[in-house]
């Protein structure tokens, strides 16, 4: 057997080597048919998610990104609302309440989960906080209900960031983006349920959002050249649709296989004794763990990384910077150390291969190069 001597952060290839067969006729079917944007493709997968998400409704769109800044002009965000979010995650969640010109409001986060924390939420409401927007990092959900309670209590919208979460559940199987007024969810190709290109979708259970969201995606127009509101192209591709509706149907195994993964390494670490210098991820009791990322807190985080790279293995910081101190957001008046949670995260945090095609070979490979690097450090 050849010696293991590397491990990609993700592998796409394996991936599609297994669902090739039914995928690439698929396609060409779409081609033959020239219906590439929207149409009856994109309804079917729209129905099967909003089956696979428990909600009544799904709106294919553009990108997880766009899913986000729809979500918010459906939720009416204006210019100067002030949209409560979390410190700590993709550039994206922060960015779209920015784009609207409304103001984003940070948090927190709980150091166990990485998620928004609940607690410092209430504090953060002012008579201009008309949302929250809390993610489901790295395939966990938030602790939504003291979220919604909070909202309820407040009249505001809640707007769940479900980009790195589909089939993650809450207590008592609730699945991410039912919780919340919409959620928002990307397909960009390194998601669980990832795209050949770019994509996302809105849930909801709220018939009136829904009509708007299906209105915005398409310049607002209903009908057609006739406009209430100001929309833009947000629409989801058919071969998008084809391609991710075919993938839904493996979703559960892969997910399934990401959940065995990350059993077999928090056995491996704890039997290699490392369970001091590396944490890997807490689940939350009755949380369904998605691990659309495998997020180790490790000592002596940057040479970790250099070490994981000199042995070919693929490892990512997410996210090195949180958003109280991004450049971008400087005239918000935050400093450096406001959220020492996520500031710490960001400089202890990074991420292992957790893909589902993943040998065992190729686990231990990654974690005997771990404990090496800490004897060596010894
Ligand atoms: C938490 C989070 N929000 C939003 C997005 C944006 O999604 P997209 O890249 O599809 O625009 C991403 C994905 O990259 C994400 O991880």
């Amino acid at each position: 057997m050849n010696k293991i001597n590397s491990v990609p952060l993700l592998d796409l290839k394996a991936q599609y080597q297994t669902i090739k067969q039914e995928v690439e006729p698929a396609i060409i079917e779409v081609m033959k048919s020239q219906y590439f944007i929207l149409g009856p493709k994109v309804k079917e997968f729209e129905d099967n998610i909003a089956e696979y998400c428990q909600v009544k409704y799904a709106v294919g769109v553009s990108s997880g990104t766009d899913a986000l800044i729809i979500a918010l002009m459906a939720a009416d965000i204006q210019a100067d609302d002030e949209v409560i979010t979390t410190t700590y995650s993709f550039f994206a969640t922060a960015g779209s309440i920015s784009r609207l010109n409304a103001k984003p409001v940070f948090i927190d986060i709980d150091p166990e989960t990485y998620n928004i924390d609940p607690v410092e939420i209430e504090k953060a409401i002012t008579n201009k906080t008309k949302a929250i927007i809390p993610v489901h990092l790295y395939g966990q959900t938030a602790d939504m209900e003291p979220i919604l309670e909070i909202a309820k209590r407040y009249n505001l919208r809640v707007i769940e960031d479900a980009a790195q979460a589909i089939g993650s559940e809450y207590r008592d199987g609730k699945r991410a983006g039912s919780l919340g007024d919409m959620g928002c969810f990307s397909f960009f190709p390194s998601k669980n349920l990832g795209g050949f290109g770019d994509g996302g979708i809105v849930t909801t259970n709220d018939e009136k959002l829904y009509q708007k969201l299906i209105y915005l995606r398409n310049h607002g127009a209903h009908p057609k050249y006739y406009h209430k509101m100001i929309g833009g192209n947000f629409r989801l591709d058919a071969i998008q649709a084809v391609v991710l509706d075919i993938k839904l149907k493996y979703l559960d195994g892969w997910t399934g296989g990401r959940q065995s993964n990350a059993e077999y390494y928090k056995k491996g670490f704890l039997e290699r004794g490392l369970n001091k210098a590396v944490k890997t991820p807490t689940v939350i009791e009755k949380y369904r763990h998605i691990y659309n990322q495998f997020i180790l807190r490790v000592q002596n985080r940057d040479a970790l990384l250099s070490y994981l790279k000199e042995h070919n293995i693929g490892s990512e910081i997410y996210y090195p910077v949180t958003f109280n101190n991004q450049e971008c957001f400087a005239y918000l008046g935050y400093k450096k150390g406001d959220f020492p949670h996520a500031e710490k995260a960001a400089d202890e945090t990074i991420s292992i291969p957790i893909y589902p095609e993943l040998t065992s070979g190729q686990k231990d490979y990654v974690m005997n190069t771990i404990q090496e690097f800490y004897k060596q450090k010894k």
